[in-house]
């Protein structure tokens, strides 16, 4: 597992802030560039050497480096470029610094002038996640790891408060990021289990787990008949964060654990079956953001399920056309054993509603079709209630982890007609995520608001893309963290 940086406030001038490299913003306005904060003491410093930096506008995406050569205590100062002044947000800010980070891997201590201008206090906070998630590298596995050397970020001019959310955020989704990257022989349904309660035992949170035999007496048949043909047995794991004070609301996260998704016997071709550790980015955002909820201390009871298996092949697996029975008591014809995600997912979804939550999320890599909709940046909401719709795509905004709404209309169920059972997994190509949806939405009393999000698209990477790393994204902790914290009673 990672190491986080060690993230401090500082009250020092920039000039006498130590380290080996002195960050500063720069915007551009009509074209110049602008520096932010206080660098007319660096520019001083420098001898008004900053407005002849050759061909430095301050665009988005610039960052120039170079040795103070004893003129600031820095050892040296790093120009970052936002982009046109009226459009710097946190979300700039996160980029920005995050690209600091990925140029600066070699550095072990930045001190950073925080951008004022927006006057916003989340600017701080985005500035704080953007250096440490800009730095994060997945190297369990490397003989010769080479992970970023930053050890210590100051921070000029932010308030406490603001850095220490930063730092929860990032670690809620470094910790997500490093499960979705743990390759699936490590990472099984069991171990996953077992993780989440180091989490939930250093993080004050209750756990337990519903292993493979009470599963099958109590009727969970999509677990069991997902797991069936692996030789590592399904479980459902729960965690619950219970706020001190009495809870105002009772909410449910669901995350899809599917440890690895060979499609099963609807057998997945090589080039789509070679990313599929990260099967279980949702599992891993709702463990991210549970385990700082302690720290963050909502006034929100937070109900977690993750129902994890592993979807192989063997003499014993689901077979195309074969017939199980969910925990809703429903039977679904399985067409397309590549469907399994919605599976798992309404066996739990039914518990979270038998155990009385007051509002569901469910996070899932879901579908192919949700990729091909909306791409890399934004993940795909499915809810029918406007007031967590709009909680929901506020917190997605803020977190930097955009969403989209889709349609689940009921004219799609007759795309999941079974001609031997209640219902048919999945409907044909053409709306593909959508009909996804409306298969969970039959599991979820209607008169609780609900949502699905499928991060298909979002929950992996192939390249860097300044915050987003390659690999797992972790994306969905830091939206899920957002959604809980604004809640009110
Ligand atoms: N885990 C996949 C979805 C997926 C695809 C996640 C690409 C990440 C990247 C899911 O279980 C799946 O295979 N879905 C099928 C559904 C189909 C059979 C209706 C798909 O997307 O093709
Ligand atoms: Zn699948
Ligand atoms: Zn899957």
């Amino acid at each position: 597992m990672s190491r986080t940086p060690q993230v401090l406030a500082s009250e020092s001038p920039p000039t006498a802030v130590t380290g080996d490299a002195l960050v500063i913003f720069a915007f551009s306005r009509q074209g110049t560039a602008t520096f932010s904060g206080a660098p007319a003491q660096i520019d001083e410093a420098f001898g008004g050497v900053f407005a002849t930096l050759p061909g430095f506008t301050g665009r988005s995406g610039q960052i120039v480096v170079f040795p103070s050569l004893g003129k600031v205590a820095a050892a040296n100062v790093a120009i970052v470029g936002l982009g046109p002044e009226e459009e710097v947000s946190a979300e700039v800010l996160r980029r920005a610094a995050a690209d600091a980070a990925r140029r600066l891997n070699e550095v072990a201590e930045i001190a950073s002038v925080v951008h004022q201008a927006s006057g916003d206090p989340s600017a701080a906070q985005a500035t704080v996640e953007g250096f440490l998630l800009g730095s994060y590298r997945y190297t369990e596995w490397k003989s010769e790891a080479k992970p970023s050397k930053l050890q210590r970020i100051v921070l000029l001019g932010a308030p406490e408060e603001s850095l220490r959310r930063g730092v929860a955020f990032a670690e809620a989704t470094m910790l997500a990021r490093d499960l979705a990257n743990e390759p699936a022989s490590s990472l099984t349904p069991m171990t996953f289990a077992r993780k989440a309660q180091e989490v939930a035992d250093a993080n004050g949170l209750e756990y337990s787990v519903m292993e493979a035999p009470e599963l099958e007496q109590r009727g969970f048949g999509g677990l069991i008949g997902v797991g069936k043909g692996s030789e590592e047995p399904p479980v459902l794991i729960k965690l619950r964060y219970v706020p001190e004070g009495g809870a105002k609301q009772k909410v449910a996260l669901v995350g899809k654990g599917i440890t690895f998704d060979t499609g099963g016997y609807s057998i997945k071709v090589p080039p789509n079956m070679e990313q599929m550790k990260t099967d279980m980015g949702g599992g891993a955002a709702v463990l991210g953001a549970m385990s700082v909820l302690g720290r963050l201390r909502p006034d929100v009871e937070v109900n977690g399920y993750i129902p994890s298996a592993e979807n192989m092949i063997s003499g014993d697996a689901l077979k195309p056309g074969d017939v199980i029975k969910l925990y809703s008591g429903k039977t679904v014809e399985v067409n397309n054993t590549d469907a399994e995600g919605r599976l798992v997912l309404a066996d739990a979804l039914k518990l979270a509603v038998e155990e009385g939550a007051e509002a569901i999320v469910d996070i899932a890599t879901l579908t192919a079709h949700i990729h091909i909709a909306l791409g890399w940046r934004y993940s795909g909401l499915f809810c029918d209630d406007e007031t967590l719709t709009a909680q929901l795509q506020v917190a997605g905004e803020v977190a930097g982890e955009p969403i989209w709404r889709m349609p689940m209309p009921d004219v799609y169920l007759s795309e999941l007609d079974s001609e031997v059972a209640d219902i048919k997994a999945s409907g044909q190509r053409y709306g593909g995520a959508s009909h996804a949806a409306v298969f969970l939405k039959q599991h979820v009393a209607t008169e609780i608001p609900w949502a699905h999000l499928d991060i298909a698209g979002t929950g992996r990477s192939d390249k860097h893309r300044s915050e987003i790393s390659r690999g797992g994204t972790g994306v969905g902790a830091r939206l899920l963290l957002n959604w809980i914290v604004g809640i009110e009673g």
